[in-house]
């Protein structure tokens, strides 16, 4: 049977280490969906639909045809439900993200038993890179399209100059 895995995430914006993951993971499923959270509560640089638009178009450039990108809003669970995904994928860029993703897999486990996570390691070049930090950066004119493709640092410019 085939074998589909989800990548949730904010992907505010998408970065070269979430695509290192995607990179990873599309090699491993038949199908890997890239789902993007729509949260209300948080104020995202870019909103879901722009989201989505960067991370398709880094997967088209990299050549990744086994990859769907679309967003979703409410519990994961529900959704790799909704997907019959067999896995959830999330990286873990060094330790300290451990402790936080190791509760919310087994949060996801309790509320579906069926809810297994998969954590995969970016290349340790990235572990440094979030999309937090690489906001910040731009928003203080730094330069940042050593840690995003070059067309997301440009949007990044444009969205952050003043
Ligand atoms: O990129 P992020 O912000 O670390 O992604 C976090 C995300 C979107 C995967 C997480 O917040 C999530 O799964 N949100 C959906 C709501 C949910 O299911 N919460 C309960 C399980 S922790």
């Amino acid at each position: 049977m085939a074998k589909l895995a989800v990548y949730p995430g904010s992907f505010d914006p998408v970065t070269n280490g979430h695509l290192d993951v995607i990179n990873r993971a599309s090699k491993l499923f038949d199908t890997l969906v890239v789902a993007v959270a729509i949260n209300a509560a948080k104020k995202p640089l870019f909103n879901a639909e722009e989201r989505v638009a960067l991370v398709k178009r880094a997967c088209d450039e990299m050549g990744l045809t086994n990859v769907r990108v679309e967003y979703f809003q409410g519990l994961l669970h529900e959704e790799v439900r909704k997907l019959n995904a067999n896995a959830i994928i999330r990286g873990l860029r060094a330790v300290s993200d451990f402790e936080w993703e190791f509760q919310m897999a087994l949060m996801n486990r309790e509320l579906d038993e069926n809810c297994e996570t998969l954590f995969l390691m970016p290349s340790p070049k990235y572990s440094f890179v979030s999309s937090t930090m690489i906001k910040e950066v731009a928003m203080l004119d730094g330069e940042v399209s050593k840690f995003v493709p070059e067309f997301i640092a440009e949007e990044l410019r444009k969205r952050t100059s003043k």
